[in-house]
């Protein structure tokens, strides 16, 4: 059993600042088990704690694991400069809760991007060490040939990179279309990767993590769910 106060539990969830929370308790917005809760004092099990605000129902999370269809045009950056940033596209209490992007996709890449305010899990889940491959489909300018599979395959140098980079597995999926896996993430990698590889990137979108999958998720673009523990698990290698 874990108690906290009604107006922790929803300033913890991102719902405002704490004076705010209370109002919205007192003003008789919050229920529990159909029970409309009016003191904000009142110590609730977060245990599975299921309450509904302004008739919407909200699970109580700890933490919270985003997995995001993320479509193009939208910015990971924290001060986003040209486009919306990815938080716009998400409920506004994560926001509060400083949910941020575990790693980084381009403004025009679409796709997996996964999203946490758990700082040891997204520093765990960034770090380089943890080899998590990561599977990208990427449209190329160019025909995609034998020769340009095989240099990926086998190592490119890029440019401030003191060694060349290859991918874990590369594969053609069309005459302009191929399915690569890379397992570190640097900057604009699959596009610096296939420039150097002599074509060049039109589209890119990330397609899993470890062995989650969007369609295995069922995400269409600019869907999000929660992921369980189960779930996460699966974000690490195989
Ligand atoms: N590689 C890129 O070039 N861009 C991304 O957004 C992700 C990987």
């Amino acid at each position: 059993m874990s108690l906290l106060s009604l107006d922790r539990i929803l300033q913890s969830q991102g719902f405002g600042t704490r004076k705010y929370c209370r109002g919205l308790i007192e003003d008789g917005e919050v229920a529990i088990a159909g029970e409309v809760v009016t003191d904000y004092k009142s110590a609730i099990d977060t245990e599975g704690l299921v309450f509904t605000l302004f008739d919407e129902e909200w699970t109580y999370h700890e933490h919270v694991y985003i997995a995001l269809n993320k479509p193009a045009n939208i910015e990971c950056s924290r001060k986003p400069s040209h486009h919306p940033g990815v938080l716009s596209i998400l409920p506004e209490q994560f926001t509060w809760r400083e949910v941020q992007p575990v790693g980084r996709l381009d403004h025009d890449t679409t796709g997996f991007l996964l999203m946490s305010d758990d700082g040891a899990f997204i520093h765990a889940q960034s770090s380089p060490k943890r080899h998590v491959p990561k599977l990208y489909v990427a449209t190329t300018q160019e025909e995609v040939s034998d020769e340009l599979i095989a240099l990926l395959l086998g190592g490119v140098q890029l440019h401030d990179e003191p060694t060349p980079l290859a991918a874990l597995s590369c594969r053609r999926l069309g005459s302009h279309q191929i399915e690569i896996v890379l397992e570190q993430g640097k900057y604009h990698q699959v596009k610096r990767m296939l420039a150097a590889a002599g074509n060049h990137c039109c589209a890119l979108e990330r397609t899993a993590i470890g062995s989650l999958t969007l369609v295995g998720l069922g995400l269409e673009e600019g869907e999000w769910c929660y992921l369980d523990a189960a779930q996460r698990a699966l974000l690490a290698p195989a």
